[in-house]
């Protein structure tokens, strides 16, 4: 970890990270999530306090530690995480979307256990917000950085959601490679911009993914300047 001088490549900048899964309620004890362990995020908002950032990380459900001296935001659902980062959106330098966000959420929130009754249940799914793609169509000065996990064709898809969403950078991971993507502590990933391939970096500890993404950022920020 480097915290020399010349190192503090974000000092003096805002930056915000959402981590983990969003949490959509069913009913008072059930819920729907996902497998998101929240560490490629944890990692993300210690490199950048690490190179000096003041750091705000928007937390969805995690079994993770997230990193000491970072303030943190802790969410639930969806539209919780995306007022929240509304918050925070203004003065921010650099936003980083690493959360598993659920895609729908249960139409109706039962306020009451739901029983059991019928030998089938059907549970009707509502579209969430798409939060990058609102912080896109809003973006001003800020850098904005996007997740894409994907199972197949990556770049493709990767590339369509950089464009779709209005980001700087997508971090893409293929999720089948065995060490890359949700719950373990390593990670693979391609990183592209609008004109394609940034860097294609080889399986390696999120930690160090996580210095690596930063330090593009930091670069392409000071490069505006
Ligand atoms: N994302 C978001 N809000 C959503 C869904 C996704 O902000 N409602 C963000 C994620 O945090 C991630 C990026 O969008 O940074 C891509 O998420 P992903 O699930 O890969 O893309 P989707 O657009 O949801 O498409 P699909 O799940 O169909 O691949
Ligand atoms: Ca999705």
């Amino acid at each position: 970890v480097q915290t020399q001088g010349q190192d503090l490549l974000l000092k003096g900048k805002k930056v915000v990270v959402t981590a983990g899964g969003t949490v959509e309620r069913i009913d008072p004890v059930r819920y729907i999530t996902n497998d998101s362990s929240g560490k490629m995020g944890f990692a993300i908002a210690a490199a950048a306090r690490d190179l000096g950032a003041d750091v705000k990380l928007v937390m969805g459900n995690t079994q993770a530690q997230p990193p000491e001296q970072v303030e943190v935001i802790p969410v639930q659902s969806a539209q919780d995480m995306y007022e929240a980062v509304s918050k925070e959106w203004q003065d921010a330098d650099i936003v980083i979307k690493a959360a598993a966000v659920a895609d729908y959420r249960p139409k109706e929130v039962y306020t009451e256990k739901i029983k059991k009754t019928g030998d089938t249940l059907s549970l009707e799914l509502v579209k969430n917000i798409d939060i990058l793609e609102t912080l896109g169509k809003r973006k001003t000065h800020q850098y904005l950085i996007g997740f894409a996990a994907e199972t197949q064709s990556l770049e493709m898809y990767a590339r369509e959601k950089l464009e779709r969403k209005n980001c700087d950078l997508i971090v893409a991971n293929d999720v089948t490679r065995s060490g890359a993507g949700f719950g373990t502590d390593t990670n693979a990933v391609h990183i592209y911009d609008r004109d394609g391939l940034v860097e294609e970096l080889e399986l390696m500890s999120k930690q160090d993914v996580a210095h690596r993404l930063l330090r593009i950022a930091a670069e392409r920020i000071a490069g505006r300047n």
